[in-house]
């Protein structure tokens, strides 16, 4: 596939059919996502896949904490206060999503039953967990965040669609105990893979993005 095609055409898959994605499709992908660049070439990337009954006792764990209200306990701390300007483009991404849905501003059963969703995630029969050292810093996470966009646009190339959350991680402990995942290593961000389900509304919105103007301040040519 085309790169350009690919970033205009990736967008984050909410509802995911069953069908399974192989394990050889999956370590292809990997294997061209890890050609990301990284700090000095460390490689900081530690990857686990769950799928099959190991994924399906997370997701029953991630529910059950989920209906119980238990509170969250990401290893990378999720940011408290937006400055205003992202803060409205979180309102603006709420606002636009759910009137695609047809779900309106009050209707919390129907919001909740959504976010609930992300603890479900999305129905997805593969997640990727990302995991780093947990000596390292911000740098290495950013090494994480090249090889999560390299992960997207490859599955692109195998038809599998993706979705990163940072729900996915938001029980960091059922992960880590389901995969054996060493106390050394943090559990920084989750990607869902799988094919996407064509039919639900939850694939059709394509969120906004600011104008180029606005982004980019060039100088001097
Ligand atoms: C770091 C990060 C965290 C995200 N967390 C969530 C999440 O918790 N739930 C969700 O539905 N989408 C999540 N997303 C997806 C974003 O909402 C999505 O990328 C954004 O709205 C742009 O839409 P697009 O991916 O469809 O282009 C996350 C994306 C990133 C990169």
């Amino acid at each position: 596939m085309d790169v350009v095609k690919a970033l205009n055409s990736r967008f984050t898959c909410r509802a995911f059919k069953q069908d399974p994605v192989t394990k050889e499709t999956i370590l292809k992908i990997m294997e061209e996502a890890t050609h990301s660049p990284s700090w000095a070439n460390t490689q900081p990337w530690e990857i686990f896949v769950a799928g099959g009954d190991a994924l399906e006792r997370i997701r029953r764990n991630f529910m059950e904490s989920y209906a119980n209200d238990e509170p969250i306990t990401p290893e990378i701390p999720w940011v408290e206060n937006w400055p205003s300007a992202m803060e409205e483009r979180i309102k603006e991404l709420g606002i636009g999503r759910f009137k695609h849905l047809g779900i309106s501003r009050d209707d919390k059963i129907a919001k909740n039953a959504n976010w609930r969703l992300n603890f479900k995630f999305f129905d997805a029969p593969l997640v990727v967990y990302l995991c780093m050292h947990e000596s390292l810093t911000e740098w290495s996470i950013f090494d994480l965040g090249l090889l999560s966009q390299s992960i997207m646009l490859a599955a692109q190339e195998h038809g599998v669609d993706s979705a990163p959350s940072v729900n996915l991680v938001a029980y960091p402990n059922f992960i880590r105990k389901e995969l054996e995942i060493p106390e050394e290593l943090m559990i920084v961000f989750g990607i869902a893979l799988g094919y996407k389900d064509e039919k639900s509304p939850q694939n059709t919105y394509k969120s906004p993005r600011r104008p180029i103007e606005e982004v980019v301040r060039t100088k001097g040519f």
